[in-house]
């Protein structure tokens, strides 16, 4: 057993920002993966490019989502970090669905695409959730109603594909240093009291999730499916 991913191949959808997507593809491609990855940005981000193989995708046009898996030869691990939220603005109901739409139907879109590749390879998903799932969020209902979502939406794959030999799981991050979190970070109190309550004392950086997402990826975690690991310094459990 090992993360030695020569010879396979993995997309991480949502890696367009320097942020987990991106960390998550480095980590892949360090371990010998043939990585391509996906945003809505015109380019992935400066220190990325040239690194992967980039593809412009909206995740909520399900035609485009189409084209993109048919134009895959194969695939070993797929990696769904496309999220968008807003703090303050999601109790607006057309905001609301459009949340809803990326985060949670654009997982699904995905993960039905490239259901026929993953069987092919006998390959697996990881679905980015968030420790949202399972808290209230009165400032971003969408967001945590679309995170809870996605976790009870990787069981069901997981039950659903596992005679597929598809293994579906999921990661979810606490407060992680990136650009969704930069204007929550704006705010010093609210930095300080998530220092303050993570028992590992500090807020997460991207390359703390990679780990895990090779882990979830590897014939080590090949008993592992349905399952949501938290990555979060502690946090929701303190
Ligand atoms: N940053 C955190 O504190 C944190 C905590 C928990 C979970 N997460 C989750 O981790 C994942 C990555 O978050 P991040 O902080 O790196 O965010 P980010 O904003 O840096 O990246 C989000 C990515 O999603 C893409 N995206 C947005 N809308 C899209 C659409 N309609 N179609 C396709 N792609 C789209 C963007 O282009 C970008 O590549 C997300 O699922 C997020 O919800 C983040």
């Amino acid at each position: 057993m090992s993360l030695d991913f020569r010879g396979k191949s993995a997309c991480v959808v949502g890696a367009s920002r320097a942020g987990i997507g991106a960390a998550i593809a480095r980590a892949f491609k360090a371990a010998g993966a043939e990585v391509s990855i996906t945003g809505m940005e015109d380019a992935p981000a400066p220190e990325d490019q040239g690194a992967f193989t980039y593809h412009q995708l909206d995740v909520t046009d399900g035609d485009a989502v189409e084209a993109f898996s048919a134009g895959q030869k194969r695939l070993d691990v797929l990696v769904n970090c496309a999220a968008i939220t807003e703090r303050g603005e999601e109790m607006v109901p057309d905001f609301f669905a459009q949340v809803v739409d990326v985060n949670l139907h654009g997982t699904f879109r995905m993960a039905l695409a490239f259901h026929p590749a993953l069987k092919a390879s006998g390959g697996s998903v990881i679905n980015i959730s968030s420790m949202y799932a399972g808290f209230g969020s009165p400032k971003n209902p969408a967001y945590g109603a679309s995170k809870a979502a996605v976790t009870q939406l990787t069981k069901s794959l997981a039950i659903a594909w596992a005679g597929d030999g598809i293994r579906v799981n999921a990661i979810a991050p606490g407060f992680i240093v990136t650009e969704q979190s930069a204007r929550s970070r704006t705010d010093p109190a609210h930095v300080a009291a998530v220092n303050l309550r993570t028992p590992l004392g500090r807020w997460g950086q991207p390359d703390d999730i990679a780990g895990t997402a090779l882990f979830l990826a590897s014939d080590a975690a090949q008993f592992v499916t349905g399952a949501c690991i938290p990555v979060d310094g502690g946090y929701s459990i303190a």
